[in-house]
């Protein structure tokens, strides 16, 4: 997720560009960068880091001119670095092109481009629609454009520049968000409505396979194949921290509504066209090092643990390796047994924890090849690991981690599947059968979160109680793991989370009228034995909400007071539809007490103490 930005018109150019950027910086913010028509053709500045780092570059060198493109990075192709950032160039550096998104086919595209004798100097996949657009230019940019995306697979939203033709600017949507704000006698263009807040409120949304030709005076909304369309003015009345939070209340709030985009986003171009194999090019993991592996473990903390539970059910069940996991401030102080054939899995949202870091170089003083499962690609960990899988959900900026989380169960199926292919543990069949059934997981999320209703009202009532507990049995048990850490991290309700057999030997004693109790119950196998442990807590009088499936719900109302259920999918891929519940829960229940959602007590997004 990157934040996109353009202007035509007579303001200053690079105050509008940068303006736009720092309220996109939510999307992205390893660096930034502009590209502006100045007098002496199209200039272009840009920084590693945040929009400041740009802001002292264009101090001492200011770009005036009277139409640009912007662009604030979140890294998914090449380390964050000055020349990975955009705006990027071709080599006749005519023209200029911002991206959001992924060019799934950007290697073969680049493979081509270089036997053309075009020279390519960042890592990026962006720097190829760069090169495009310049071959395809034969005096007409919009042309061009249409030309070059009809080579390109995948997610993106663009906006471009020529200087054959400065007083048009370019824009893009194709499956990537972008916005094209009216002014008089100027014009904009955003990823989001915030970036352009301040100057206009009357926008047009393009849809996917739109495109939009603005000129200081006049906007051409058009399909990507050049046929002309015509669409009404939005007039938006929100106040601009709304707007940032894409109208939602909170950023937790938005995060949890992006998860199925963020499912998507993790899957892209690592499925391949058959829809029967999962491909990992970006893994240095050589299929002879899979063949040796002899054990896993896997290490984090938080939720990413929490990730790593689920992670190690899949692993364990699709490819037969003994898999341990670690909460990472322990990992190294237990004398662990690594030896070279040992994969160790670290998982980190933002790769900068540093119980996880140290938890990691443990693990390669003695030896074993690190993979990092992590949100941000220039991160400390996903520069020190051996390997990196990138979760795509973008920036998460409310402290409780939700899109992450699921992210991160979505990069663990996916390894899981590729490691089973190569040690032949699965038939293809199988990987199949389970691809298809993730492919379905974004579209059964959609549906769950458009109906919240329930969930809320259920949230009300426990934000009454001080203590609750959560209940399950395998992965079931792995999420209410992970249910209850978000419950106590923003409502500050105490909760427990127990495997439901285990009750029974202690915990029982604390059940008592009227307590809640939160059982999950999704795993077909286990189902008799969670509800008779759920029949236990009822005996004690313990008032009872289900989550389950449908076909269940009747059968569980007579031993529990509630129930809510949620789409069916395969067993192992479960934990990404049934937390969602237990993400709105904690959500609504802390919106209840008042608690700030975003910012919770005595807690930090980042912890890079030990
Ligand atoms: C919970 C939460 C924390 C983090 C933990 C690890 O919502 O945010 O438990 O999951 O601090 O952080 P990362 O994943 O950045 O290593």
């Amino acid at each position: 997720m990157c934040g996109i930005v353009g202007y035509i018109g007579q303001k200053d150019t690079q105050e509008v560009l940068i303006e736009g950027l720092k309220k996109l910086e939510y999307r992205g913010y390893d660096s930034a960068g502009i590209a502006v028509f100045t007098n002496q053709g199209l200039q272009i500045s840009k920084a590693k880091g945040r929009i400041a780092n740009l802001e002292s570059k264009l101090e001492e060198t200011p770009l005036v001119g009277s139409a640009g493109i912007g662009h604030t990075r979140w890294a998914t192709h090449g380390k964050p670095s000055d020349v990975n950032s955009h705006p990027h160039t071709d080599n006749s550096h005519k023209f200029s092109v911002v991206h959001n998104g992924i060019v799934e086919n950007y290697l073969e595209l680049k493979d081509e481009l270089i036997a053309e004798g075009r020279h390519f100097v960042s890592e990026t996949d962006t720097e190829v629609i760069s090169h495009l657009v310049a071959r395809e230019y034969q005096g007409d940019i919009v042309k061009a454009v249409q030309k070059a995306i009809s080579h390109m697979r995948g997610a993106f939203a663009l906006g471009v520049l020529t200087e054959y033709e400065p007083e048009k600017l370019v824009a893009v949507r194709q499956a990537s968000p972008l916005i094209i704000g009216i002014g008089e006698g100027e014009n904009f263009i955003g990823s989001d409505i915030p970036a352009i807040l301040q100057y206009t409120r009357n926008v047009y949304i393009l849809n996917d396979g739109e495109m939009a030709v603005l000129t200081k005076d006049s906007v051409e909304l058009m399909t990507i194949e050049g046929n002309f369309i015509s669409r009404e003015m939005i007039h938006v009345d929100w106040d601009a921290v709304t707007a940032e939070k894409g109208g939602f209340e909170h950023f937790m709030l938005k995060e949890i509504h992006e998860q199925p985009k963020a499912y998507r986003d993790t899957m892209r171009g690592r499925i391949d066209e058959s829809g029967k194999k999962v491909v990992l090019p970006e893994l240095k993991l050589t299929k002879e090092q899979i063949k040796g592996i002899s054990k896993i473990q896997i290490i984090a903390c938080g939720t990413a643990y929490h990730a790593g539970l689920v992670g190690r059910q899949a692993i364990e069940s699709l490819v037969r390796i003994p898999v341990e996991t670690d909460v990472a401030s322990e990992y190294r102080y237990r004398s662990p047994i690594v030896t070279p054939d040992t994969l160790v899995i670290v998982v980190s949202q933002s790769g900068e924890t540093a119980d996880t870091l140290a938890a990691l170089r443990e693990a390669q003083s003695h030896g074993a090849h690190v993979l990092a499962i992590t949100n941000v690609v220039g991160s400390s960990i996903a520069r020190d690991a051996d390997d990196v899988i990138a979760t795509l959900a973008g920036p998460e900026i409310a402290v409780a981690s939700t899109k992450a989380y699921t992210s991160q169960l979505i990069a663990f199926y996916l390894l899981s599947l590729y490691l089973a292919e190569v040690r032949g543990t699965q038939t293809q069949d199988e990987v199949a059968r389970i691809i298809a059934a993730m492919q379905a997981l974004p579209e059964q999320l959609e549906n769950m979160l458009a109906k919240p209703d329930a969930i809320k009202a259920y949230a009300e009532q426990i934000s009454k109680h001080e203590h609750l507990f959560f209940i399950g049995r395998g992965l079931d048990y792995a999420v209410v793991q992970e249910g209850s850490l978000k419950l106590k991290e923003i409502s500050y309700i105490h909760s427990e989370a127990y495997a439901a057999g285990e009750l029974k030997h202690g915990t029982l004693a604390l059940i008592e009228e009227g307590i809640p109790v939160i059982a999950l119950a999704t795993q077909d196998a286990v189902l008799e034995k969670t509800v008779s442990n759920i029949k236990e807590v009822s005996a004690r009088g313990a008032d009872i909400m289900a989550i389950t499936h449908e076909e269940h719900v009747v059968s569980l109302l007579k031993s529990v007071n509630q129930a809510f259920a949620i789409p069916k999918t395969l067993p192992l891929l479960t934990p990404a539809l049934s937390v969602v519940p237990l993400q709105l829960l904690s959500y609504y229940a802390s919106l209840a007490r008042g608690n700030d959602v975003d910012k919770p007590r005595n807690l930090a997004k980042s912890v890079t103490v030990e």
